[in-house]
């Protein structure tokens, strides 16, 4: 049965969190699609910035009557988490991703004006103790994802966590078509987690020739590696080449951080993209790629239902 916080969706979807490429247009133009938008807040360089996107983004999608979520670092090196969480209680978003660290902060403030609050997690003890704070809901973000990736199987992570979890799960990871989304749900996942389908939509903040290189690349394209930011991720190979990186010999960077000053270069000039890569044809607008994306869920369902 659909989550009653997620009754109003037209598909199942949330288009993920990206840092440098969600922007508010992104986001409404989801929502207004009938998918979850969302934004990681880092990508405000400032709380003022961060207002002015979160009172756009909260007006227009009341008027569409969509959903949308903002993503929160809640690692204890994110110094601006009590100001994210204030501007969080002043728009309510309704829903609230919290990210590499634990969901408890969040979940007060989100509970007080009837949000939800999603932990993303990518392994079972971090699920665990997620739900045991209180988590409305799960992300598993598994092997395949864009950006910081997973390792575990989608469908194998969503058999484990609905052993022990009856809340959303939002589950994600190289999921990229219309019909995986039907997989996903079949598999026990509420919504699927979409990034990497996104990077090249028009509203997508990405650079043009960013959007060009995930248009041109397929699966094979793509590189896991921990080298960069210190944490596995996901890469495009043409872009590591393009700044001077030899892929058979990646260096680990001098500092593990998630925030420090050379963060930005790396997802700035070094690009992420996910295995589903390859799904992504063209850089239409997001409400196309909706379209395209329900036309493709609708062909699954039928696909299922002979069996
Ligand atoms: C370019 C890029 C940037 C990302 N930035 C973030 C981020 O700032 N915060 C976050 O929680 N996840 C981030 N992600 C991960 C996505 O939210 C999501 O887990 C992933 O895109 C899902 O897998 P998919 O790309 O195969 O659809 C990023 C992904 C990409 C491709």
């Amino acid at each position: 049965m659909k989550p009653k916080s997620l009754e109003k969706l037209r598909l199942p979807i949330m288009v993920a969190p990206m840092f440098l490429v969600s922007g508010p247009d992104l986001v409404i133009e989801s929502a207004k699609a009938g998918v979850v938008g969302a934004f990681p807040t880092p990508n405000c360089r400032t709380i003022a910035e961060l207002d002015s996107w979160m009172n756009k983004v909260s007006a227009e999608t009341k008027e569409a009557d969509g959903l949308w979520a903002a993503n929160l670092v809640t690692h204890r090196t994110n110094d601006r988490l009590i100001d994210d969480l204030a501007l969080v209680a002043k728009h309510k978003p309704p829903i609230v991703i919290t990210a590499l660290g634990s969901p408890a902060p969040a979940i007060p403030v989100v509970h007080e004006y009837g949000g939800i609050v999603l932990a993303d997690v990518v392994n079972l003890p971090l699920a665990k103790k997620a739900a045991k704070a209180g988590a409305d809901g799960l992300v598993a973000v598994s092997a395949g994802a864009g950006g910081h990736t997973g390792h575990l199987s989608p469908f194998a992570f969503l058999s484990a966590l609905r052993e022990f979890f009856d809340g959303i799960i939002c589950v994600g990871g190289g999921i990229s078509d219309g019909a995986g989304v039907a997989g996903a749900v079949a598999a026990g996942a509420d919504i699927v987690y979409m990034g990497t389908r996104f990077l090249a939509a028009k509203e997508s903040l990405a650079v043009p020739d960013y959007k060009e290189m995930v248009v041109q690349s397929s699966i094979d394209d793509i590189l896991v590696s921990a080298a960069i930011t210190g944490t596995s991720a996901s890469w495009l190979k043409a872009s590591l080449e393009n700044n001077g990186y030899n892929l058979s010999d990646l260096t680990m960077p001098k500092e593990r951080n998630y925030g420090g000053a050379d963060v930005g270069k790396r997802w700035k000039d070094l690009w992420a993209a996910g295995q589903g890569v390859g799904a992504v044809k063209t850089k239409a607008p997001a409400k196309e790629i909706i379209e395209n994306l329900f036309q493709e869920f609708q062909k699954a369902q039928a696909r299922i239902s002979q069996y």
